[in-house]
């Protein structure tokens, strides 16, 4: 959560940071501030989006070829103008933006008021860049070593970066815990949350690691460990390309995103499987081949959509490799003194590869020996640096605050994973193999044919826009898209909607259907359809109204059902990946014709970096 950008270089300043935050907005967008170095420092801040802070701005001097900027999700208090960032030391010549949380600021920020600090904000931030005054006045040490000793006294995450007064063509910039991306420029330097403000300058970048601090002039770079200890930064190349994190003529990117799945499921399998030859290869699955077959058990770790993902996967794995399967979601198990093994395998999910709580459960388990399987979507993430193998999902720069593109990404990796470690088990023979990854194959092209419904969706949507709740049901590997499909909806319609097996529902949702109720049920074939069938009468039989989501050519459903979508037939053990693109598409046009921001929903944040 939170967004910072800093620069400093030869241009002006402001306009890369307010483009470098309204590409960061899906991190935060409680309030937004700048601070410009022009000679004094100059600092403007305000409550809303960043379009608010360039009203409020407008026609003010905005000079400056180094600067700060930051976009906001609250945590320690209210989003209004005076907590917003950059936040200031007591004489006002340092300033600070930051992304995380300093847990022991109230002890701090006693002893600082006992030394006659006066404070102008609710939050954790502030305490920190009057800590760094303190240590600065008291010993009368450097910038630099003031916020070494300052960081040596915090607990939490951080990102921070801090300009000062006195230090005008300088920037100190420190991580732990919270994402951090320099840009490496020619004479200019960039730092951001992550490299999506970085890669229209340049494609040359440092990802700071934990506990590191760089200290980064016009000309010059240096990176110190919070030791003192001097390190040379590997510069790698950024594979992102611009119109990755462009609209391209979408109205939203969270349209967009629904729409680049085809390509999106094709690249996470891309290179990795030969269907006709019954070949998988995931090479971070190679190399711990011998745990994977040995694990009496695999747990899944992972919050959000992603969860949802490994809730397929506890199907797919037990399914096809017979692997025991814990799905859990990161921020619970991580409390509650969990019992891990050397012999477990713990995969971790996540789109962004940043979430504090997935994080907290990979440093437990591996603090207890387990072997950790990291899938993520951004690349030099966090979750990926500390695990010990895992793949990318490679679905592309996901913006929209709500998951699309990256869920099914996932899924198709998990498949490859249960297909993999069935394989190298022998659970499948060689044949099923080849069946199921040339229908793995065939996905990407019926995707397309599933996005075709999206008119039909549109009229569906315009008859349930006004609903004050849903229900969404599902069997087997369905369930977990029933919970998908209702976590869409509410996180950007703000209908109160909840997904449920179908079977569960008579043992309590049952008492809230009415004429009123839109059920959306996924009905597609497969081995429980008489089942779910009965679920439908269930429904029909107390004026529930019913959405059902069918494979091609169903005779059954249609007839219960009052609106039918249709999605073509696959495997069941794919259906997921095609169930799913519907009930996207659903919550979208619910949203939009609700007036809903469905690319930024209230409250809501893309990258959760606080517990
Ligand atoms: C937030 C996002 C969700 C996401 C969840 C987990 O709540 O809004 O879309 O599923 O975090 O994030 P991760 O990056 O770990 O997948």
């Amino acid at each position: 959560m939170c967004g910072i950008v800093g620069y400093i270089g030869f241009r002006e300043a402001f306009p890369v940071i307010i483009k470098g935050l309204q590409r960061l907005e899906y991190r935060g967008y409680d309030s937004a501030g700048v601070a410009l170095m022009n000679g004094a420092m100059t600092i403007y801040k305000k409550a809303g989006k960043v379009s608010d802070l360039l009203n409020y701005i407008d026609g003010k001097p905005t000079n400056g070829t180094a600067g700060m900027g930051h976009t906001r999700w609250a945590t320690h208090g209210a989003p209004n103008d005076k907590n917003a960032h950059p936040h200031t030391s007591n004489n006002g010549r340092l300033s600070i933006i930051h992304n995380g949380i300093i847990e022991n600021y109230g002890p701090l920020k006693e002893e600082l008021i006992k030394r006659g600090h006066e404070f102008h904000s609710d939050t954790d931030t502030e305490v920190l860049i009057h800590l760094i005054e303190d240590i600065q006045q008291k010993t009368g040490v450097s910038l630099e070593e003031a916020v070494r000793m300052a960081l040596h006294e915090v607990i939490g995450a951080y990102a921070i970066v801090i300009l000062s007064q006195d230090n005008p063509d300088e920037l100190i910039a420190a991580r732990k815990g919270s994402p951090m991306v320099i840009g490496v420029g020619e004479g200019e330097f960039f730092i951001a949350s992550d490299a999506t403000p970085i890669v229209e300058y340049t494609k040359n970048v440092i990802f700071l690691n934990d506990n590191e601090l760089a200290i980064v002039h016009r000309d010059k770079l240096v990176v110190k460990t919070i030791e003192n200890i001097e390190q040379t930064p590997y510069i790698q190349e950024l594979e992102m390309k611009l119109e990755m994190i462009e609209k391209g003529g979408y109205e939203h990117f969270m349209l967009k995103e629904i729409y680049e799945q085809p390509r999106s499921i094709y690249d996470s399998m891309r290179g990795r499987i030969i269907a006709k030859d019954g070949f998988i290869s995931l090479s971070g699955l190679n190399e711990y081949e011998e745990k994977f077959k040995n694990a009496e058990r695999i747990l899944i770790v992972a919050c959000g959509t992603s969860w949802h993902a490994g809730l397929v996967a506890e199907y797919l794995i037990e399914d096809f490799a017979r692997i025991p399967v814990e799905v859990e979601y990161a921020s619970e198990f991580r409390y509650r003194n969990p019992i891990i093994t050397e012999k477990d395998i713990v995969i971790a999910i996540s789109q962004s590869g940043e979430t504090a709580d997935t994080l907290a459960a990979i440093e437990l388990a591996k603090s207890k020996g387990a072997t950790i399987f990291g899938i993520c979507n951004v690349v030099g993430s966090s979750i990926p640096r500390v695990s010990h193998a895992g793949a990318y999902t490679h679905a592309g720069p996901e913006i929209g605050v709500a998951s699309t593109k990256a869920f099914t990404a996932q899924v198709t990796i998990l498949s490859l994973v249960a297909l993999s470690l069935a394989q190298k088990k022998g659970t499948v023979s060689k044949t099923r193999l080849v069946e199921l990854l040339t229908e793995l194959e065939a996905i990407p092209g019926k995707v397309e044919l599933a996005l075709q419904s999206n008119e039909q969706i549109q009229v569906i949507a315009d008859r349930f826009k006004d609903s004050r709740n849903a229900l969404y049901l599902g069997r087997g590997y369905n369930f977990p898209v029933a919970l998908e499909g209702a976590l869409k909806l509410k996180e950007i319609s703000y209908i109160h909607a909840e997904g449920y097996p179908a079977a569960e529902m008579k043992h309590g949702p049952i008492a809230l259907i009415d004429e009123q109720m839109p059920v959306v049920v996924i009905a597609t074939k497969g081995a429980i359809l008489e089942k779910i069938i009965s679920n439908i009468q269930e429904v029909k039989a107390r004026q529930g109204v019913i959405i059902a989501i069918v494979t091609k050519g169903d005779t059954e459903v249609c007839k219960m059902a009052d609106y039918v979508i249709e999605i073509p037939d696959t495997e069941e053990a794919l259906v997921p990946l095609l169930a799913t693109i519907p009930l996207q598409l659903l919550s979208y046009h619910i949203a939009i014709m609700r007036g809903c921001n469905v690319d930024q929903p209230r409250n809501l944040a893309k990258s959760v970096t606080v517990e």
